[in-house]
């Protein structure tokens, strides 16, 4: 976190999720104020429950929230209600920067009602007044098993064999805290993982490491979350920052953390030396 201003208040909203505790974390050890805000903490910008509460004297705002639910017409209505609310009241509150955590290749993906929910929230961002910064990331390695699940039909995972270049949470955490500590781009960065792989091949590995018995089919008419995927569509751009982490390394220090479905104290080392590895 270069150049930036030293003990802002940052309201770092979601920030009991995944992204956003590792993001407070960080802001905290660099010197900031960061405020972690979402309904366990009274601050819900679905009905704006203590939202001008938490806003005021604010620098920044970091939108990591994500839906409770990711049904189609639920998830429109939480990112369109909750980023509306919440540019009102940054407006209201004088914040002087907005951020938000979006995919790489949304725009690509309006055929999937989540991503439609993330277009439309980007658009809101844009449109409003509040000096922004949109952060695109890739795929996080904690997704594994989400993306799985979403797929899975009879016990068998169905994925498309696209290219991917998915990333720590920890990454994207330290991306989006050099953005909120900057001045607004007003516009969008990509951040992506050191490495790319086929998305059979990283749920595969991944799911092997976390010893869950499923099978991953390759099927190229397989959709992600609604979405037909081309072989570039989850890709990163020319321009991407890339974070450090490789998924290797990550599955090896995760093990330990993950409980085990069915205890084999080498599958990870087994997936880590599979023969479909990352193509840097
Ligand atoms: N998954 C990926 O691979 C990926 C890739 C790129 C970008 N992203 C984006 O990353 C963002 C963060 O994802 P994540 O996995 O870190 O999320 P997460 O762990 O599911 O956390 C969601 C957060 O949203 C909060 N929240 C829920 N409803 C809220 C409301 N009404 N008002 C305020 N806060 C609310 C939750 O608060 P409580 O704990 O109080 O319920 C929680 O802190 C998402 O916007 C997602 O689109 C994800």
């Amino acid at each position: 976190m270069t150049n930036e201003r030293s003990n802002m208040k940052i309201v770092v909203i979601g920030g009991s999720g995944l992204i956003g505790s590792k993001l407070v974390t960080k802001l905290s050890e660099h010197g900031h104020n960061p405020v972690a805000a979402s309904p366990n903490s009274g601050v819900n910008t679905l009905t704006g429950e203590g939202l001008a509460e938490v806003l005021v004297g604010a620098s920044v705002v970091v939108d990591v929230s994500n839906s409770p639910s990711f049904e189609d017409a639920a998830v429109l209505k939480f990112f369109e209600t909750s980023t509306r609310n919440l540019l009102a009241a940054e407006a209201e509150a004088g914040v002087g920067h907005h951020v938000a955590l979006s995919v790489v290749g949304t725009e690509r993906l309006s055929e999937s009602g989540y991503f439609r929910a993330k277009i439309a929230q980007e658009k809101l961002i844009k449109e409003s007044p509040v000096p922004y910064s949109i952060v695109h990331a890739t795929q996080f390695f904690e997704f594994v098993k989400s993306i799985a699940d979403a797929a899975t039909d009879s016990n068998r995972v169905r994925l498309a064999p696209v290219l991917i270049q998915p990333m720590a949470a920890d990454d994207v955490a330290s991306a989006v805290g050099r953005v909120a500590t900057g001045s607004p781009l007003n516009g969008a960065i990509e951040v992506a993982g050191p490495e790319r792989f086929r998305l059979d091949e990283f749920i595969r590995q991944g799911l092997s490491a976390r010893n869950d018995p499923r099978e991953v089919v390759a099927d190229p008419q397989a959709r992600y979350f609604g979405a037909e995927l081309g072989e570039r569509t989850l890709v990163r751009g020319d321009d991407a920052q890339l974070g450090e982490t490789c998924f290797d390394d990550w599955l090896t220090r995760s093990a330990s953390q993950i409980p085990p479905a069915n205890p084999q104290p080498t599958a990870v080392a087994a997936a880590s030396k599979g023969t479909s590895g990352p193509q840097r």
